[in-house]
């Protein structure tokens, strides 16, 4: 496995594996890896003839006041799991080398970027469109591999993709979680044994709201006052940011079950003490 930190030798590598008629792989990631990173690395390597990684804790994409600084890093570590996986490149990039001192150049994402996540982070999805989108540019790979568990990135970046006609296909992969639910999320180390232990009711609404559904219930906004109050009941629960229905396609809002609806996104953000976690499902609806 070879480390690169400079991006002229990174877009050097990939071109020169690309004129031998490779097909590259590519997992973005911000380090900290766990098997949710490890699941998509998995995956890259099972389709891919080469797979790159990157890891790059993106400063355009957490706001005042947010963690940047305290987000957790352990590169050595994070080397030791990906090698392990049969990684064959790690890019690593500079903060100042990624992004010039004078940067102005930003993608937003109308719409989709305001809604959800985006309502408490405004600036949030700008920030991760412009980093995929750099790194696309200077790692010219055939395949991108993305988690479900960020589901409204993951619209984001395939209408992105789609919109600036970008050369690479997205693939999605599902959420990893733990024994008892709980999304793998780098952020979960942040929680205190009990706030870990209350953190699996997110998870647990979510699969309550599917069963309400499969039920038979079509009132979207009962079944979501109905998780509100049992969030509510909980005291490591300090804040509930979202808790919403949405089209998985388009992200539009949902208040109820009409005929001929196949799919629907439930999807939350909730903070446990002080850290904020996300989650969400896809609710498949019997015909
Ligand atoms: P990061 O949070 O490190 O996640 C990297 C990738 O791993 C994302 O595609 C994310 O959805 C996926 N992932 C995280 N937890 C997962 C889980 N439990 N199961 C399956 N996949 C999981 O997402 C980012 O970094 C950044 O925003 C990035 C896209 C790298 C841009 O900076």
């Amino acid at each position: 496995m070879e480390i690169i930190r400079d991006i002229g030798l990174c877009r050097e590598i990939v071109e020169k594996l690309r004129s031998e008629g490779c097909f590259i792989g590519f997992v973005p990631t911000m380090g900290f890896l766990h098997e949710g990173h490890l699941s998509l690395i998995r995956r890259a390597r099972k389709e891919c003839d080469r797979v790159f990684i990157s890891i790059f804790v993106n400063p355009t994409q957490f706001g005042p006041g947010e963690d940047f600084k305290k987000y957790p890093r352990d590169l050595k570590k994070d080397k030791k799991m990906a090698g392990a996986e049969g990684t064959d490149y790690i890019f690593i990039p500079e903060a100042s080398a990624v992004y010039g001192r004078d940067h102005k150049t930003f993608i937003e994402v109308k719409d989709l970027g305001k809604i959800m996540c985006g309502r408490d982070r405004p600036d949030h999805f700008r920030g991760v469109a412009t980093i995929v989108c750099k790194l696309f540019n200077i790692l010219k790979a055939h395949r991108a591999y993305f988690g479900e568990k960020d589901f409204q990135q993951l619209v984001i970046l395939k209408k992105m993709a789609r919109d600036l006609d970008m050369d690479i296909e997205l693939a999605s992969c599902p959420t990893v979680r733990e024994a008892d639910g709980l999304a793998l999320s780098s952020r979960n180390k942040y929680l205190s044994p009990e706030e870990r232990k209350n953190a699996v009711i997110l998870y647990n609404c979510l699969k309550l709201s599917e069963q309400s559904v499969k039920n038979g219930e079509k009132d979207l906004q009962k079944i979501k006052a109905a998780v509100l109050e049992k969030m509510g009941k909980n005291k490591y629960i300090k804040k509930v940011h979202y808790f919403d229905f949405r089209d998985p396609l388009t992200l539009n809002e949902k208040s109820r079950v009409s005929a001929g609806t196949k799919k629907i996104l439930a999807a939350s953000a909730v903070q446990v003490g002080s850290t904020r976690l996300i989650d969400n499902i896809v609710i498949n609806i019997k015909e």
